[in-house]
């Protein structure tokens, strides 16, 4: 079985086999991970393969503590610093420079790699156990539904990986914040830290939107976290009753009549909580095999921004 709860030993057991170059997929307080050792090239090219990635996408590496920090990047400015004292351990993940050890199947080949600090505990334990800093990404199929259980991960890829560390649904729900200080301060994908209070610590930041090419971050391309299902963006209010009855709804904060199925992102109207459910909830109605799935948008502030910056990916 490749779930297994998320016990000491379990840990250890799946710290072993990502020494030893193996792929295990892990909880972090974002979305599940699917990890394996950064620094070896071999170990990273796996998760590529399980998770049919394109490889020319560069994955976040996830730090425990200083000393793994400074086995991948270099030249850390005071604003980085600054950065990482406020959010870290969390959803932060910041673009920095990179060492030569980073292999460039973890960069794309790029002068700089993403890093984060996570603080879920299993994650950290993991890290810890491990002692090497570990690249993962999302725990999902390239494109797909981002998972926030371990059992969406032993949907999309259980007979790939060595082992699941079950530790129940993830607490943010959504994908890490990511920017990049150099050559200018910029937002390369919205997340779980609202970018206001990101934008507190360092003023304003750019707002790269696509830029062709090599994508800076494939969860920028435009047709990215999405359903099996068709999702589009529709208020119910303009969804004639004729057109609910073979569709699943998602709204934000309360359920309208005729759809085959509704689910609420959080009756309260809270943005955050909202985030938290969103691909939990996605993945509900997409099991449902419905014809289509209408998703209500939700106000762009707060984590409303990476909610429909997901919720576009999805429906393009
Ligand atoms: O919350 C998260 O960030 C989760 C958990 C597992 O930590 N990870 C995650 O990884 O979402 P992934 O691979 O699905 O998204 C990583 C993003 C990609 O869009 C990638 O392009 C971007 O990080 N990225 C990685 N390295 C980069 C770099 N050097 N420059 C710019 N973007 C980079
Ligand atoms: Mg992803």
């Amino acid at each position: 079985m490749a779930v297994v709860p998320a016990t000491p030993q379990n840990i250890r057991s799946a710290a072993q086999s990502l020494r030893a170059g193996g792929v295990v997929a892990f909880p972090t307080e974002t979305v599940y991970g699917l990890g394996a050792l950064a620094l070896n090239a071999r170990a990273a090219a796996r998760i590529f393969e399980i998770k049919e990635r394109p490889s020319f996408d560069p994955l976040i590496v996830h730090v425990g503590d200083e000393g793994m920090l400074a086995l991948i990047a270099r030249e850390i400015s005071p604003l980085a610093r600054e950065l990482m004292r406020r959010f870290w351990p969390g959803a932060l993940t910041i673009v920095l420079s990179r060492r030569d050890a980073v292999p460039g199947i973890v960069t794309a080949g790029l002068p700089s790699v993403a890093v984060r600090m996570p603080s879920h505990p299993v994650a950290l334990a993991l890290l810890r156990e491990t002692g090497a800093p570990i690249a993962a990404p999302s725990a999902n199929r390239f494109g797909g539904l981002t998972p926030t259980r371990a059992q969406h991960v032993e949907k999309m890829l259980g007979q790939r990986v060595e082992c699941i560390l079950d530790a129940g649904p993830t607490q943010l729900g959504i994908e890490s914040t990511i920017v990049r200080l150099e050559p200018h301060l910029a937002l390369l994908r919205p997340g779980a830290i609202a970018v206001e209070e990101i934008e507190a610590v360092t003023g304003p930041l750019e707002r790269v939107v696509d830029e062709g090419g090599a994508p800076l971050a494939p969860g920028r391309l435009a047709h990215h976290y999405a359903p099996a299902t068709r999702l589009r963006i529709a208020s119910s209010d303009d969804v004639p009753a004729t057109e609910r009855s073979a569709a699943g709804y998602l709204a934000f904060t309360h359920a309208p009549q005729g759809y085959s199925a509704v689910r609420v992102l959080s009756s309260s109207g809270d943005l955050t909580e909202a985030a938290a459910h969103l691909f939990d909830l996605l993945h509900e109605l997409d099991a449902l095999g419905l014809e289509r799935i209408d998703v209500e948008p939700v106000p762009e502030r707060g984590l409303g921004l990476a909610i429909m910056d997901r919720l576009r990916r999805a429906a393009a």
